[in-house]
């Protein structure tokens, strides 16, 4: 496979075919590519390769009418997830789930602590409604949180800026954070691969906007009925022709729950 990136772009070749080294490209470069699925997203589409990973029922429910979400899978299924963003370059959630759950978004399990970057933990936050006590904010040892606005409420800015947060401010508007916006700038801060841990709101906007590559979903063996809330929300989308069409990759068994993979049919 050749090196995706343009400052490369052909030069390791040329050096080694000076030293006497044949070079053949084509031969393994599937293999190749799946390892660096991120790395050439990044080169190639100026974002990440997206994974969105969701907890859910049988049903397809990912919280309560209430917003209680804690726990669906078992802890064997929130072990895993550890794994996911161990290796994941940034952690992606929206506004509301910080609100909902006040997660850390952080790798904390012992075997992976110490021997992996932590990944940046982002928020998707129109407004400025990051608490400044969001454990977050206040967690040891996870990475650096990076909030992405519209907001231009200087104040506020200034205050979660004290509390140890990156803003990253969108041109002020009253429309939520522009995706594809975000996603580049997500890039070009190093990140090859985002995992986005959101509800389905966000979640559902990603997909809506075919920007989602991965998906990961973790069943559990429980029903939480239609007033519970779905996996996600597709704005936009009316006709079942244009709903998002995806592939399964695998399917297996983790704890008493599934995890399914899945990817977009359009190859992402
Ligand atoms: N089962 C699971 O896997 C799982 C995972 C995470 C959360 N949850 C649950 O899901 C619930 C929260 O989900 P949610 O759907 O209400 O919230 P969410 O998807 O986490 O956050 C949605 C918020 O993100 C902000 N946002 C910024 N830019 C956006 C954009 N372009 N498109 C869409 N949203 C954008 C919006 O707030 P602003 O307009 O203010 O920016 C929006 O209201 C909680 O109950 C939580 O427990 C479940």
């Amino acid at each position: 496979m050749q090196d995706p990136n343009p400052r490369v772009a052909g030069e390791g070749f040329l050096r080694l075919e000076k030293a006497g080294i044949s070079v053949e490209t084509g031969p393994g470069a599937g293999e190749a590519l799946e390892l660096n699925r991120g790395f050439a997203s990044r080169m190639r589409r100026g974002r990440p390769w997206v994974i969105a990973k969701v907890a859910a029922s049988l049903d397809g429910r990912t919280a309560m009418a209430s917003g209680e979400s804690r726990w669906i899978t078992s802890a064997a299924a929130r072990d895993d997830v550890q794994h996911w963003r161990a290796r994941a370059g940034g952690v992606l959630t929206g506004i509301d789930t910080v609100v909902a759950d006040d997660p850390r978004l952080d790798v904390r399990r012992e075997d992976l602590v110490g021997r992996v970057r932590q990944p940046l933990r982002i928020v998707a936050d129109s407004r400025l409604r990051l608490p400044e006590t969001a454990r977050l904010l206040a967690g040891e040892g996870g990475g650096e949180v990076v909030v992405f606005t519209r907001s231009g409420d200087d104040r506020r800015v200034a205050a979660l800026e004290a509390a140890g947060a990156r803003i990253e401010r969108q041109a002020d508007d009253a429309a939520p954070v522009n995706l594809e916006g975000m996603l580049a700038r997500i890039g070009a801060l190093g990140v090859n691969e985002l995992l986005v841990e959101a509800g389905r709101t966000l979640t559902g906007a990603l997909a809506a906007a075919a920007l989602v590559d991965e998906w990961i979903v973790y069943l559990a063996p429980r029903l939480m009925g239609d007033a519970a809330r779905g996996l996600v929300r597709l704005p936009g989308i009316e006709r079942l022709a244009d709903t998002p069409r995806l592939e399964w990759r695998e399917v297996r068994f983790v704890g008493p729950d599934l995890r399914l993979t899945l990817r977009s049919a359009s190859g992402g």
